[in-house]
């Protein structure tokens, strides 16, 4: 039996820290055990031009522990109005990786997001030009659309045809949360690639729904059915270059988690690495973690991957229930809170 694996230290291609209080106390916990991360730009208000990220960039400084090697790869939040301009200048002067889209209303802090998608096309042209990435919270919010079909309607409707309007830009289809949306980045690779979180490799909607309603599992895009669960396990584990980690760790005052209008977003730094660990093994897979967490995603975008390891150990621990947050927010659930897991990562 295998009792340790030691690998390249993992990148997060798809995290929330936050600002203020509360990114003071979960940075940290990504800072441990991952070299870098994709920082969304979902704050209120968003990181909308380069001045705001280079702002952002230093209070997520200030927030690492001393001496912590992590580094923060921030994107651009697209709104209607995007300067191309401006968008090229956080490129050229390394303060935006890529440009995050979010259909307005499609997720949580998406309100400013773009509501007509010929309006950005200029910026996409630039992209495409520059080599910049273009992230995408992957789903058609038309309320017509039912809420299970989001991600597989957007892929048809409008990421097929960017594909072919815009060869040369590359793409990242973030939390992979159905088995259409596997199918069409195997599909579309190498300009398409996709981040699959630990959670939609878990669960359910019999599990979110089944046994009482469990307002922690709400997230966005929202947990699906038993086959596409299987789909993205069988993916993530498959090695294959397209698909790589984005845990979409995203906390939450648990105040907002357990409203009657509830907010989508799962705090999942802290057990992450424990549960892909935990899912590549129950796959028989722990050989292809390493290309999963380490490999693919710098591949995607263009950049080495980390010179140190990790290792992660077969030992049990107890996941904490929750982090205090000075001030209004006060506390965030933790993932798997109060549960016993059976893998550990252990910093280099
Ligand atoms: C994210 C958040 O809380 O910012 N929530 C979520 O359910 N995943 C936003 C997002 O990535 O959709
Ligand atoms: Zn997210």
């Amino acid at each position: 039996m295998v009792d340790h694996i030691t690998i390249r230290k993992p990148d997060d291609w798809h995290l929330h820290v936050r600002d203020g209080e509360m990114l003071k106390a979960v940075m940290p916990y990504t800072a441990r055990h991952f070299g870098r991360a994709i920082l969304m730009p979902n704050l209120t208000p968003p990181v909308c031009t380069t001045a705001d990220a280079i702002a952002y960039r230093e209070r997520v400084m200030a927030a690492l522990p001393k001496g912590s090697a992590f580094k923060p790869l921030l994107t651009c939040y697209l709104t209607d109005d995007t300067d191309p301009n401006d968008v090229e200048r956080g490129f050229r002067e390394g303060v935006f990786t890529g440009v995050k889209l979010y259909p307005a209303n499609a997720t949580t802090y998406s309100a400013a997001g773009v509501t007509d998608y010929n309006k950005i096309k200029p910026v996409l042209a630039r992209m495409e030009k520059l080599g910049m990435r273009f992230l995408m919270h992957g789903e058609d919010v038309d309320p017509t659309v039912d809420i299970f079909d989001r991600e597989a309607r957007f892929c048809e409707k409008y990421l097929g045809p960017w594909t072919k309007e815009f060869p040369g830009l590359k793409f990242i289809l973030e939390h992979l949360s159905s088995k259409d949306g596997v199918d069409f980045v195997r599909a579309h690779a190498p300009q398409v690639g996709g981040t699959i979180t630990p959670y939609h490799m878990e669960f359910t909607r019999t599990d979110w729904l089944g046994w009482g309603l469990k307002p922690y599992m709400y997230v966005m895009p929202v947990i699906k059915t038993e086959k596409d669960r299987q789909a993205l396990r069988k993916a993530a584990t498959s090695g294959e270059a397209c698909y790589f980690l984005g845990t979409d760790s995203a906390p939450h005052p648990v105040a907002k988690k357990l409203s009657v209008n509830g907010i989508p977003g799962i705090f999942n730094a802290p057990v992450a690495m424990a549960v892909y660990a935990k899912v590549f093994e129950e796959e028989g897979a722990l050989a292809k973690l390493e290309a999963f967490a380490s490999l693919n995603g710098p591949k995607h975008y263009g950049l080495p991957p980390n010179t140190i390891t990790i290792t992660l150990e077969k030992r049990t621990w107890k996941v904490p229930e929750e982090i205090k947050v000075p001030g209004p927010d006060e506390r965030a659930l933790i993932h798997h809170g109060g549960e016993t897991m059976t893998w550990q990562a252990v910093a280099s």
